[in-house]
């Protein structure tokens, strides 16, 4: 079953449209990159898919149920995790303060006023592996604006992670960072699970190269070419759109 779908989708901001007509159809476990020049309509597509935006017109189906109007908070409850183009940490706070905080909220969806004793143990279990899982244990009790700032954005990935979601939304998760940084990030999404969906917005074809299973470029607003890597590589006209850059 079709675990994400966009259908006919449409955004207009007071006159531009920056999104046209899309549909899009995400399997479970793929990985999905969405790529596309500047003001393509990217970002706008995963505020949509979020819940920060409510299409102007078409639906949103997450494993079959309609999500087009739900707040972001239900489409966390549901599985949904994202990453934003901009920085959106604690910056004061530590590292695995960073994860607590978010793997505490995930364990709050139950509406528990109260915790018992073995809920700290999971919360603090759960930020460990987190934390590992990210590369930033050894910097744990650093305060986030002490990190650098490829770890600041490894950190964000860890705690869009920390809820264990169905889905992952990661916006140019590698822009602004070093080779290596790059490198390393690349190192940790290609280590996540299996079965976590992936959609990534990124400019670095590598990156887009090494990770996606599947592309959708998108044009002024306009889905271009939807296929595998090679298809898209290959596609005269998304080779037009990235004029004098390679593939
Ligand atoms: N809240 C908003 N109000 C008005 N216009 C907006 C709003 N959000 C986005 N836009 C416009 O919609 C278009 C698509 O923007 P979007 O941020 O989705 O592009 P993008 O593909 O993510 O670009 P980038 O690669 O630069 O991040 C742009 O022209 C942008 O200026
Ligand atoms: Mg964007």
């Amino acid at each position: 079953m079709t675990l994400l779908s966009l259908n006919a989708v449409s955004m207009n901001f007071a006159g531009l449209q920056a999104l046209r007509d899309v549909n899009i159809s995400i399997e479970p476990g793929e990985r999905r990159a969405i790529i596309g020049p500047n003001g393509a309509g990217k970002t706008t597509l995963f505020n949509i898919i979020s819940g920060e935006l409510s299409p102007s017109s078409g639906t949103v189906t997450l494993a079959g149920r309609t999500v087009t109007n739900l707040t972001p908070e239900r489409m966390f409850r549901l599985g949904l995790a994202r990453t934003f183009q901009k920085n959106s940490l604690f910056l004061d706070l530590t590292t695995q303060e960073n994860v607590r905080l978010a793997v505490q909220a995930h364990q709050r969806q139950g509406h528990h006023w109260f915790q018992p004793w073995w809920a700290f143990d999971a919360v603090n279990e759960r930020t460990r592996r987190v934390l590992e899982g990210a590369g930033l244990w050894s910097r744990r009790l650093e305060p986030a604006k002490n990190l650098s700032y490829g770890e600041q954005r490894q950190l964000e990935m860890a705690i869009a992670l920390a809820g264990e979601p169905a889905l992952l939304l990661l916006d140019e998760p590698t822009a602004g960072m070093s080779v290596a940084e790059t490198a390393s990030s690349v190192a940790t999404i290609g280590a996540l699970p299996r079965d976590l969906t992936l959609l990534i917005i990124e400019h670095d074809m590598d990156t887009v190269f090494a990770l996606a299973d599947r592309i959708t470029v998108l044009d002024h607003g306009l889905v271009i070419a939807d296929d595998v890597p090679d298809v898209v590589r290959n596609d005269e006209q998304v080779r037009a759109v990235y004029l004098g850059e390679p593939l």
